[in-house]
């Protein structure tokens, strides 16, 4: 088996934090959702993975950031994608690099609970052509959505309907052999002028191959917007242990479900976890409350900050208001101005948002 993973795409709804930086380089609980979706597909005892980038400054700093993928034990691949022309197109640039062989694709800007080693061991030995991940959501109307037939198959997939036929919704990770090849060459563009993966399922399905459902019951989450990037910041938070290795002086306060990386300091402080502090961050005379994920290099002085992700390199200084659900890009300097007049002194990217009292 080989392991695809697509890290190109767009981003919009992450700007302005995606003009500077690829969406699947934002640290989630202080690991970057790429680094877990290759560990993921490493665990399940792939070696071969193949990355979907795209042709931009983005793509460069993923290729920097991954290398070859020695430091996970793995062999990486990197395949431009000239523009983010869908799903099916990724798989379809990629066939040099998967030949004959099965993989398993996964969407690089997706979280999931307990990794995926059980379905890939299901699908490697199984005769099944696709495998495709489901798991039982909310509101399937915002959705690709899977109508499963008795005997467990597939039989339709439809992408965000009016009237869902089940509460079973696509997860991006998918399963195929050589034959969804044929699918992704056969099918044309969607209304929005891209290859769509459930167009290319649905061929399939209809030129009778097997695909096969499997439920995930943990929660998954797609980090696409800033607040699911949040939401799964809150989930990974709560799954991670006590390890203190930086220094905590006497004064502060730093409750059993926190983490502190190498050389960050926190001092006459309390953190209430879940939360993680990064290498070399320094917390002073401040609150950080719980579900916060404080990256390297940062520094908290005489404020407030709760249910955040603040990137590398930032620095929060004498906020009078508690700073909360927020996504806080990097180098980023948020602190009082003493000079007059008394304002609000905003320089903000393109598409920038702030919520003041
Ligand atoms: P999406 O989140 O569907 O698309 P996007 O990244 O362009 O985001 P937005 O809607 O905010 O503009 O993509 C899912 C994943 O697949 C993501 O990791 C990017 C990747 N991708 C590609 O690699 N190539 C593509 O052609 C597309 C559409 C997505």
């Amino acid at each position: 088996m080989k392991g695809l993973i697509l890290s190109g795409g767009k981003g919009s709804r992450l700007y302005p934090l995606t003009y500077t930086s690829a969406k699947q380089l934002v640290p989630v609980a202080n690991k970057p959702v790429l680094y877990r979706v290759i560990e993921a597909i490493r665990d399940a005892g792939i070696r071969e993975i193949g990355i979907v980038v795209g042709v931009d400054d983005n793509a460069r700093q993923v290729r920097e950031a991954v290398g070859r993928g020695g430091r996970w034990g793995v062999d990486v691949t990197f395949i431009p994608q000239e523009a983010p022309l869908g799903l099916a197109h990724a798989v379809k640039i990629s066939q040099g690099f998967l030949g004959e062989d099965r993989f398993v694709m996964f969407l690089g800007d997706n979280v999931i609970q307990g990794g995926i080693s059980p379905l890939i061991r299901q699908f490697e030995h199984s005769a099944w052509n696709s495998q495709i991940v489901l798991t039982r959501v909310e509101k399937p109307e915002q959705y690709g959505v899977a109508q499963v037939a008795e005997d467990g198959s597939i039989v339709r997939l439809i992408e965000k309907p009016k009237e869902p036929p089940s509460d079973l919704a696509l997860v991006g990770i998918y399963m195929f052999d050589r034959h969804v090849f044929d699918a992704v060459h056969a099918i044309k563009p969607s209304w929005r002028g891209e290859l769509e993966i459930t167009d290319a399922i649905q061929w399939l399905v209809d030129n009778g191959y097997a695909v096969h459902p499997y439920v995930h019951r943990g929660w998954w989450i797609d980090t696409g917007a800033p607040i699911d990037m949040l939401a799964a910041n809150d989930k990974v938070l709560e799954e991670l242990g006590h390890e203190i290795k930086g220094f905590v002086d006497k004064e502060s306060k730093v409750s059993d479900n926190v983490t502190v990386e190498m050389g960050a300091e926190i001092i006459n402080s309390v953190v209430r976890g879940p939360a993680i502090i990064g290498e070399g961050t320094r917390i002073v005379n401040s609150y950080v409350g719980p579900f916060t994920s404080i990256y390297h290099h940062c520094l908290v002085e005489d404020s407030e900050i709760e249910h955040c992700i603040v990137l590398e390199h930032s620095r929060i200084v004498d906020i009078p208001v508690r700073v909360a659900d927020s996504l806080i890009g990097r180098q980023v300097e948020l602190s009082r101005s003493p000079y007059k007049p008394k304002a609000y002194k905003l320089t903000l990217g393109d598409h920038s948002k702030v919520g003041i009292l």
